[in-house]
């Protein structure tokens, strides 16, 4: 966080920052991070902070679990590297596939690796049209994401992603690529109007729009449990349920990206037992490795493989592949990561801390610059407004979201701002109460702060 260390300045001289304003990092610096310690990370100049996002939703162990850090320099030692195309297969990539399948949701039976969860979603759209190819519907090809979804920023994932950043000047998104509206009840529901109402409105746009576009051009439909950086949004009561009919009556395919909820983080496994989703295929990245190692899973349902495996006959191969694929040392450190998640009992911890997280966030709802405080299991956030009663936002160029969260660096706390000035908790799943504590104790400081400023400036 300074222009003063050597690192920093060697820093900006050298390196393209991803998702970064690169014009503020030149003025601010970079805060270097040196090492971590548990739920902690240090900077070059010793400073600690606690990782209030687990780095980017992925660190679900912390920073120091020794036994992942043994299982990649084990498996560097015995197998470096080998490949899956052609028939191989590392061995260590068998027993995470089995482990893998073992504990996801009902009726998923294969998995395919890559290295990231962009990846993970970039397959399953290829699987889509593959199979609608596969099954003599090429015409079935269009696939629907939601506004302010994140999937991902590569061309076809940056494309399901619903967030103006992703897509301005990028030329995205890609043709067939659409947006439904986003589950937001905060913002999205009528003065007045039950979840179940807004829920049954939504899922009646989703169709329409089917309709509209005409069901059998319509491949997937692709949703993140909560959507995570589009802002932590729940969605409401019964949209799930009534989605998942109209995909059914349709013949579409259901598509949850688990890259943030899979692996514990909303109080199960995954997500989609949360929510009681019947997905037809599932994409995992992040706390599948604790986010010690680059892997994801894009994982399918027996009938989406049995399409596969029919085509595969036709045409003589699965053309899908990356030369990391299944790669054996993230694939060891996913399994080390999963056996703890096993021994541990993540799920019960983040049920038995959860509640603290929660209760922490929804303790400021009656603050006059907290519009909604909202969340479940371990990911939580806080949405700034410039007005309470009409829920007005502030200027996004005012940037209070980014002040708060800058004060809350300094307060020894990370936090991640959203657009608009929505300040996100996902803390690592092994974060204790009395350390949700101090998560909440940095915020509230820097809250603190941030009226302070906003009164300054006259903002509100
Ligand atoms: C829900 C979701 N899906 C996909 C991705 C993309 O993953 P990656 O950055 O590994 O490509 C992310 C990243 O934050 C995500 O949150």
């Amino acid at each position: 966080m300074s222009l003063t260390s050597a690192a920093a300045r060697r820093d900006l001289a050298f390196h393209l920052h991803p998702s970064t304003n690169l014009r503020q990092v030149q003025t601010d610096g970079p805060l270097v991070i040196t090492r971590g310690d548990g739920v902690y990370v240090y900077d070059d100049e010793g400073r600690r902070y606690l990782e209030g996002m687990s780095g980017l939703w992925c660190a679900s162990l912390g920073f120091s679990e020794r036994r992942l850090a043994d299982a990649a320099y084990r498996q560097m030692c015995e197998l470096p590297f080998y490949h899956s195309f052609g028939g191989k297969v590392p061995a260590i990539s068998t027993e995470l596939a089995e482990r893998l399948i073992g504990i996801s949701p009902a009726g998923m039976t294969r998995v395919f690796f890559a290295n990231s969860g962009s990846e993970a979603n970039d397959t399953a759209i290829k699987l889509a049209w593959y199979v609608n190819n596969a099954l003599g519907r090429p015409q079935k090809k269009k696939i629907i994401s939601r506004q302010r979804a994140y999937h991902g920023v590569t061309i076809a994932s940056g494309s399901l992603t619903g967030l103006a950043f992703a897509h301005t000047d990028f030329d995205l998104p890609i043709a067939r690529i659409l947006h439904t509206d986003c589950p937001y009840p905060y913002r999205g529901a009528h003065a007045g109007e039950s979840e179940e109402n807004y829920a049954a409105r939504l899922a009646n746009s989703l169709e329409q729009l089917i309709l509209r576009e005409d069901p059998d051009t319509v491949a997937a439909f692709f949703a993140e449990p909560v959507m995570g950086a589009g802002g932590v949004i729940v969605p409401p009561a019964t949209y799930f349920e009534r989605v998942q009919a109209i995909l059914k009556k349709h013949d579409i395919l259901f598509v949850v990206d688990e890259v943030i909820c899979g692996f514990g983080r909303t109080g199960n496994m995954f997500g989609s037992q949360t929510f009681d989703l019947r997905p037809d295929i599932i994409t995992a990245a992040k706390a599948l490795s604790a986010g010690y190692q680059p892997i994801s899973a894009t994982l399918v349902s027996g009938e989406v493989y049995e399409t596969l495996l029919a085509q595969s006959d036709k045409l003589g191969m699965f053309g899908h592949g990356y030369t990391y694929s299944s790669h054996p040392v993230p694939a060891a450190v996913a399994l080390e990561t999963l056996k703890i998640y096993a021994e541990r009992d993540v799920v019960a911890t983040v049920r038995r801390v959860g509640p603290r997280l929660q209760e922490g966030i929804r303790s400021y709802a009656d603050h006059a610059l907290v519009g909604e405080a909202r969340g479940l299991g371990l990911i939580g956030a806080v949405e700034l407004v410039r007005n309470k009663a009409t829920k007005e936002s502030f200027d996004p160029k005012a940037g209070v979201g980014a002040f708060l969260v800058r004060r809350a660096q300094q307060h020894g706390v990370i936090l991640r701002n959203m657009p608009t000035d929505i300040v996100a908790f996902c803390p690592p799943l092994i974060v204790s109460e009395s350390q949700i504590d101090e998560i909440l104790a940095g915020f509230d400081k820097a809250l603190g702060d941030t009226e302070a400023m906003v009164r300054e400036r006259g903002l509100a």
